[in-house]
């Protein structure tokens, strides 16, 4: 797949309520910017689009100079509550005053009303304990370890497998990539541990065996027995998608491990607080994980992320042996808190669904004038994807999305590149803040790309 080009060409200037672009795009100036990091970082934190960030607020973006987009990418699925907000903000500059930044696992007050806060929105708050780290694999991994201690204390060392999905993302360290299903992402790993297996997930497209009962087949054909499961992971929505699972399928998931005690872990660092119209997407299906990984969109902001989980489980460890140097750390404590309130306060989940309503017919409508080329469109709340298909088939085509995405970028419709398993995938995740007229605005720019790339 190429990547995104990086001379500058002249676009038609944008003057909207929302959108501004008066330079070339790539702004020129700003190439010195992406020469001197090609010196002093690795290529791998390349790859976005060549937009120079120098405030974001809101649903908008903009550089220095003087573009504006709308975003659709929330960062990647982080700034839930909108860029910039003023309450997080305040709550950053009311902490330095205090004149606490730092303060390892020594207690601060915050602490505990963070960690009331989220067991508060947890399944059961009487049953359920909240452990603070920094990001979203930390709390992946976090998971995986519980369930593995939980399995080996209780039942012994033959209740070992962690089971997962087929290309699931669960981070980038080695336990999250064991984890996670694209083999492509570990390769590296050489000699995997046997004990971490995947099976496919029913995304109804890719898969279209949406049925339970090849969850069962496949362990079968691994020569699995059910009794040997230590845990079973999955997003709450696959994001190489956004992929759901089907209700009922959740459902006998949720009986099958709980009738051989079997902890069940959904990881929301990108579902979670708000997204997909409720606060965490595993409510849509009806059920009560055992451990919730939490990242992202808990702040909105600073890096914080939180495992929430059955007390019996979160409670294993002694004290001082299951921590990390930056858990609760106080600035994206105070800011976690602020957002949570905002989130709360607003309904922003509330609100999400009511935007989706008029997002995802829109999505569908356009993905329904090339059926051809857009393979299929997936989305709950304000996250939603459409995969790019070579003609008629399902091959990704991660060219002509890069294509659409690029476009996009230039008429000031801010996206993240494609991802999906080939990078076909056009995800579409604005701040859950954003107004309906700038959401509507957005969609026909959206069009507007998609009819410049492929329409006839
Ligand atoms: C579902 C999911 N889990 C885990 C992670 C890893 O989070 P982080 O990048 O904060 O480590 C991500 C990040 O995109 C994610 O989408």
């Amino acid at each position: 797949m190429a990547g995104y080009d990086l001379t500058p060409i002249d676009v038609p200037q944008v003057e909207t309520k929302y959108r501004t672009i008066k330079t070339k795009i790539p702004v020129p100036e700003s190439l010195p910017i992406f020469e001197a990091l090609k010196t002093c970082e690795p290529q791998s934190m390349m790859g976005q689009p060549p937009v120079i960030w120098h405030k974001a607020d809101d649903f908008t973006v903009y550089d220095k100079w003087g573009n504006r987009w709308i975003d659709w990418s929330s960062c990647v699925l982080l700034s839930n509550t909108g860029h910039g907000r003023r309450e997080i903000k305040e709550a950053l500059r009311k902490i330095i005053d205090q004149g606490l930044i730092a303060s390892y696992v020594f207690v601060h007050e915050q602490r505990a009303e963070l960690c009331g806060m989220l067991q508060s929105i947890s399944p059961d708050p009487a049953s359920y304990s909240v452990f603070l780290l920094s990001t979203g694999s930390e709390a992946t991994e976090n998971c995986i370890k519980l369930a593995k201690t939980y399995a080996l204390e209780k039942h012994g060392p033959m209740k070992k497998y962690l089971v997962s999905f087929r290309n699931a993302f669960h981070g980038r360290t080695m336990g999250a990539q064991l984890a996670g299903g694209m083999d492509k992402l570990k390769t590296w790993i050489v000699d995997r541990d046997p004990t971490f297996v995947q099976v496919p997930f029913p995304d109804g497209y890719k898969n279209e065996d949406t049925s339970f009962d090849l969850f069962l087949s496949t362990l079968n054909e691994k020569g699995i027995s059910p009794d040997e499961i230590a845990g079973v992971m999955t997003e709450s929505y696959q994001g190489v998608g956004p992929d759901f699972l089907p209700v009922e399928y959740a459902q006998r998931l949720r009986d099958f491990c709980a009738e051989r005690d079997i902890v069940t872990i959904f990881d929301e660092v990108q579902a979670g607080f708000g997204r997909t119209g409720k606060m965490f997407c595993f409510e849509h299906y009806g059920i009560k994980p055992d451990l919730i990984a939490c990242g992202k969109g808990v702040s909105s902001s600073l890096p914080l992320a939180a495992v929430i989980g059955r007390t019996d489980i979160m409670g294993l460890y002694a004290p001082g042996s299951m921590t990390s140097t930056h858990s609760a750390s106080p600035l994206p404590v105070a800011a976690s808190i602020a957002n949570l309130r905002v989130l709360i306060g607003e309904n922003l989940a509330g609100r999400a669904a009511k935007m989706g309503d008029i997002l995802l017919p829109e999505l569908q409508r356009i993905q329904q004038k090339y059926p051809d080329r857009l393979g299929c469109m997936h989305g709950k709340g304000l996250v939603a994807g459409i995969q790019v298909v070579k003609p008629g088939a399902k091959t990704p085509d991660p060219d002509t999305a890069l294509a659409i995405n690029y476009a996009c970028v230039r008429k000031g419709l801010l996206m993240f590149s494609p991802v999906g398993i080939g990078g076909e995938c056009l995800k579409i995740a604005p701040p859950l803040t954003i107004a309906e007229d700038a959401l509507r605005e957005s969609i026909q720019v959206f069009e507007e790309a998609i009819d410049g790339e492929i329409g006839s």
